[in-house]
């Protein structure tokens, strides 16, 4: 049997909706997923976390307290997919952590993702990779989006030039030509606003399969005010999280619409800025033949038939027409990240980041 290497990816993204856990054997050029499952935030620490992406009293304390949980939680992700995946802990070779990220201000020279992973691989007894972003920040980068080297491995095409967004809290494009550099950005927010909204008017974590927006009628005249917004029209480099796209931030743009509007309408509205600022982030790119679509917001059916709509005639496709879970393509890149700090290589592309150069990424807690 040829000789395996592997390694589990851990991700909790800007959604918060939970924990993706795979098992991936990266021996060959391919990622081969042995296993992969999702496990939902206890609601306590869900909220928790939640209040830390904003200022707040004993922020110190509440953190550091905040991520044991995390790391707890994470640790039964681990314990979840080792057994899916029928490996023991002494068969991998490292957690790829990322961490829950509560700041992301690369302009200030910081980000931070909260996790414990002295207590993750005290609780696992596997070594822990994590810290991923600093290290490209530090070398003057966005220290973001860290995915597009695994988007290009698993979906770069030598016929065609390609695009892969993936639609989490955040929404993020890599573009993929066949000749030239791989680029990457945030091209603005996803779910992170329609999740708030939906869990106002709705009560629920999340407009499901975005019935309730499809309901509702596009507002222009809030999408103006919010495409005014000086992030879409920056260059890229460029990242962005809650730390722009937050409760405070819609609310500024609903309190200067002239007259109120129905909950739906915003909803829709909103679904509109996203598929407005991808279709603007592709065309600073190029033309691609295919856009490829990952993360959670691909199960939301009106946004995926709005994006359809907003740039055709371009194909847009789950990634899953190419085998690949569109669930756990950023757990699988952490794999891949921890991968390449265990052996020593560049986990970041400047040309995306913007960072000086190829920089070792993550910090290693041996087992
Ligand atoms: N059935 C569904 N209908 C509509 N939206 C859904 C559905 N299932 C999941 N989602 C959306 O997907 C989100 C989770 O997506 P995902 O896990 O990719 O985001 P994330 O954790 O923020 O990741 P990241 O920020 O790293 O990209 C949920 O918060 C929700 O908004
Ligand atoms: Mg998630």
């Amino acid at each position: 049997m040829p000789k395996r290497e592997l390694y589990v990816g851990l991700m909790s993204g800007t959604s918060l909706d939970g924990v993706d856990a795979v098992v991936v054997d990266l021996a060959q050029s391919d990622p081969f997923v042995l296993a992969a499952t999702g496990q939902p935030l206890e609601g306590a620490l869900r909220s928790e976390l939640l209040a830390l992406n904003e200022p707040g009293i004993d922020e110190l304390g509440r953190a550091a307290l905040a991520g044991g949980a995390l790391a707890r939680a994470y640790a039964s992700a681990v314990h979840a997919v080792l057994a899916q995946a029928g490996v023991q802990a002494r068969d991998i070779r490292a957690i790829g952590c990322h961490g829950q990220t509560v700041r992301h201000r690369p302009e200030l020279g910081y980000t931070i993702q909260l996790g414990n992973p002295a207590l993750l691989a005290e609780l696992t007894g596997i070594a822990v990779a994590c810290d991923f972003r600093s290290r490209d920040i530090a070398a003057g980068g966005q220290g973001a989006p860290l995915v597009p080297a695994l988007h290009s491995r698993i979906f770069g095409s030598p016929a065609e030039d390609r695009a892969v967004l993936n639609l989490g809290g955040i929404a993020n494009i890599t573009w993929l030509p066949c000749n030239g550099a791989v680029l990457g950005f945030d091209s603005g927010p996803a779910n992170c606003l329609l999740d708030l909204w939906a869990a106002r008017h709705l009560q629920r974590p999340c407009d499901s399969e975005g019935a309730w927006g499809a309901q509702g009628k596009s507002d222009p005249e809030l999408l103006e005010l919010m495409q005014r917004e000086a992030y879409f029209h920056a260059p890229h480099p460029k990242s962005t999280g809650r730390d722009l796209f937050n409760e405070a931030w819609l609310s500024r743009h609903l309190a200067a619409r002239s007259a109120a509007l129905r909950p739906a309408d915003v909803q829709a509205t909103l679904m509109e800025l996203t598929a407005w600022s991808v279709r603007a982030g592709l065309e600073a790119c190029g033309d691609p033949a295919m856009l490829i679509v990952c993360g959670g917001g691909t199960k939301n059916r009106a946004l995926m038939a709005l994006l359809s709509r907003v740039l055709a005639p371009l194909r847009v496709a789950s990634s899953a027409t190419l085998g690949v879970d569109p669930d756990y393509v950023e757990a699988i890149a952490f794999a891949w990240l921890a991968r390449q700090t265990v052996v020593g290589e560049a986990g970041n592309l400047p040309a995306v980041t913007g960072a000086r150069g190829p920089r070792l990424l993550g910090g290693l807690y041996p087992r």
